[in-house]
């Protein structure tokens, strides 16, 4: 690998992760809104959103490693990289006032949260599946050969996978 290429890689990464942060943190900074006022809505709307890109991404993947898809491994790694840059910045959109799920309430889609409120009861076990899967979509971003580009989306749909069926509620 190509050593000033992964630094500045890197540098990019960091530059949209501080971006996303220092957004989160300015809605969580916001001290005049009591806590179930907006603030809290736009950061489930930015983790809803973020999630929506990371599934976009894998999409576009996952449909070029496809039986009948065409593998452009350049094109297929740029996506890898922005899942592994969304998925760092995402446990870091879970304050507690968004732990907003409830058995039997209704709920919009589109803007209300799916989070299991068991997240914020092992919260280092989220952390730890988020970096997790970032670290690993990251490996596929670097990934030299098909084979071994492919192994690792495996993986990561594992990852995907495991930490919805603890911390996804589907209703
Ligand atoms: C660390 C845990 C975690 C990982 C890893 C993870 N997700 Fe998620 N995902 C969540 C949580 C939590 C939500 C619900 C967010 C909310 O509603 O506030 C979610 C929501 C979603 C949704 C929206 C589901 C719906 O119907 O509302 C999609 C799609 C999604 N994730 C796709 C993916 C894909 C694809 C991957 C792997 C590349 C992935 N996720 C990895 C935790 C995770």
């Amino acid at each position: 690998m190509n050593r000033p290429n992964a630094v500045r890689a890197f540098a990019r990464q960091s530059c949209v992760l501080f971006a996303v942060l220092a957004a989160a943190l300015s809605i969580a900074a916001t001290p005049s809104l009591a806590e179930d006022q907006p603030p809290s809505k736009d950061t489930i709307f930015a983790r809803k959103v973020a999630m929506g890109e990371i599934d976009m991404n894998m999409d576009e993947i996952e449909t070029m490693l496809a039986p009948e898809g065409k593998l452009l491994l350049s094109d297929a790694e740029e996506h890898a990289e922005v899942i592994s840059t969304l998925l760092m910045a995402f446990p870091h959109l879970f304050p507690p006032s968004t732990n907003q799920w409830k058995e039997g309430a209704e709920r919009d889609p589109a803007t209300d949260t799916f989070a299991n409120p068991a997240i914020w009861s092992n919260f280092s076990d989220f952390y730890k599946r988020a970096s997790e899967a970032s670290k690993i979509a990251w490996a596929a971003s670097r990934a030299k050969k098909p084979d071994e580009f492919r192994a690792q989306i495996k993986e990561l749909r594992l990852r995907c996978n495991a930490c919805h069926a603890l911390n996804l509620k589907t209703e």
